[in-house]
């Protein structure tokens, strides 16, 4: 921990840990947002790998689901979609019982597993699956990534100029928010000036009522409704135009999406917006938070600015954006001695397996120089394989190629605020305090 950055999560993780062991084995459940929250979910993880690596949990507030928690065996279910399958949605949805009833009025909360026939293409097998992804996939490939890359650093450069110097700010909010936006606003060829919608609407989307930028279930109804009318306008703009190298444009032209229904579409923007959003703004957040706790690694990456990618690996690989993804098998399924249903949802922990040490030398250090720093499961596996993952890597790239350009540090004050989800792993606030420019 970085000087004056009191551990306030001491006692909150030692109660996690003490949960995690005293409970019952069978009885062991590791999805407590609180216990993401709090920083202290590592332990229920350590016990599960140890004593019940292929674990079923019969009842929780997202109902009963198995724990996948090694790195093996979640590639190994990660890469047999014909078992298990993504169409019955890859989250753990909550239990109506611990919803309000006008929760589910929103048919984006999946009570019952149902397919609708509004699934964006990650909530898809093949084909389907494939084809819509092969429709997007050319907006993220090497090709327009060199394109976009001077923009990129352009406004990183831009960002990190504005900043207080001496004075303590909110990162998450004027750095990591920004910059993905930014990337994100360029990706959809947004209006530029309007691009903090992207930011609330991809908050309305992943956070729970009072967290986020909403407090009703119909508050929350009405930022998605204005939402789906802007993105219908951008669609109906750009099929109307010819070409271009937008994902919205492709997805209006593609000979596979053109003719979709405005629910399929607005489904992959959803997919999108959260897909680009979320994961690379809590990553940027990870590597403040992670070289602050290990200043040692900072010391040695502002010695050697080459280590810059493999840091951003290793970050990706420490913060784990996306604590999991979720399957439903297709099949009764005997795995590792245990005996999975048709129907049973299957919990891919890839925060667990990031920490497997029969994988992963000394899974818990941040190192940045590690040798294969790819060598992770934050990006999934299989034909879900994240889309996005070298468009990622390029915005934390060039972020701290500028950021050592311009400042000797950038120092953690206190402990961040981190977010209320057993989903996304992130930050909503990480203040900070940059002391002087270079
Ligand atoms: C550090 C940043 C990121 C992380 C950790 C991450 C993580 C993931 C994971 C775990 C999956 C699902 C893999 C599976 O089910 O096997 C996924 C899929 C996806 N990601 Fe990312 N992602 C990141 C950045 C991005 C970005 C910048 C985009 C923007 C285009 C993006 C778009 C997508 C899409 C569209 C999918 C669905 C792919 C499919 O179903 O075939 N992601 N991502």
């Amino acid at each position: 921990m970085a000087d004056g950055v009191v551990d306030v999560l001491g006692e909150k993780r030692a109660l996690h840990r003490r949960r995690a062991y005293e409970a019952p084995l069978q009885a062991l459940n590791p999805a407590w947002a609180s216990a993401f929250r709090d920083d202290g979910h590592w332990a229920y993880f350590e016990r599960l790998r140890a004593e019940d690596p292929v674990h079923w949990t019969p009842d929780s507030n997202y109902g009963a689901f198995w724990s996948i928690t090694k790195y093996a065996d979640i590639m190994a279910v990660d890469t047999n979609h014909q078992v298990f399958s993504s169409a019955k949605g890859i989250g753990l949805p909550p239990k109506p019982s611990v919803l309000p009833a006008d929760a589910f009025i929103d048919r984006k909360v999946r009570q019952d597993g149902s397919e609708d026939d509004d699934n964006s293409f990650i909530n898809m097998d093949p084909p389907g699956h494939d084809i819509q992804r092969k429709t997007v996939s050319p907006g993220v490939a090497p090709a327009r990534l060199a394109e976009m890359a001077p923009q990129i650093r352009e406004r990183a450069g831009a960002i990190l100029d504005s900043l207080p110097i001496g004075e303590p700010f909110d990162w998450v909010d004027l750095v990591s928010k920004e910059l993905t936006t930014m990337t994100l606003a360029t990706l959809f060829d947004f209006p530029f000036e309007e691009r903090r919608k992207l930011t609330i609407w991809s908050d309305t989307m992943t956070t729970g009522p009072g967290i986020g930028p909403w407090n009703t279930y119909a508050e929350r109804r009405q930022l998605m409704a204005d939402c789906r009318n802007y993105f219908v306008e951008l669609w109906n703009q750009r099929v109307n135009a010819p070409p271009g190298g937008d994902l919205i444009s492709m997805l209006a032209h593609g000979p596979d999406t053109r003719n979709c229904t405005m629910d399929q579409y607005f489904s992959n923007v959803t997919l999108l917006i959260i897909g680009g959003n979320d994961t690379t703004r809590n990553t940027i957040s990870g590597s403040i938070f992670a070289l602050n706790r290990n200043p040692d690694q900072y010391d040695k990456l502002r010695a050697n600015p080459e280590l810059i990618p493999s840091m951003v690996s290793e970050t990706i690989r420490w913060q784990t954006p996306l604590a999991h993804m979720a399957r439903v098998a297709t099949q009764d399924f005997e795995f590792r001695g245990k005996q999975i249903k048709a129907g049973d949802r299957v919990v891919m922990w890839y925060v667990s397996g990031n920490r497997d040490e029969e994988a992963i030398e000394n899974p818990y250090a941040y190192i940045i120089d590690r040798p294969h720093p790819r060598q992770h499961l934050s990006f999934g596996f299989g034909i879900h394989r994240c889309v996005g993952n070298r468009l990622a890597e390029l915005q934390l790239t060039i972020i701290w190629e500028e950021i050592l350009k311009r400042f000797p540090v950038i120092k953690l004050l206190e402990e961040p605020q981190r977010s209320y989800s057993i989903f996304i792993k992130g930050y909503e606030t990480m203040k900070v305090v940059i002391p002087e420019r270079i």
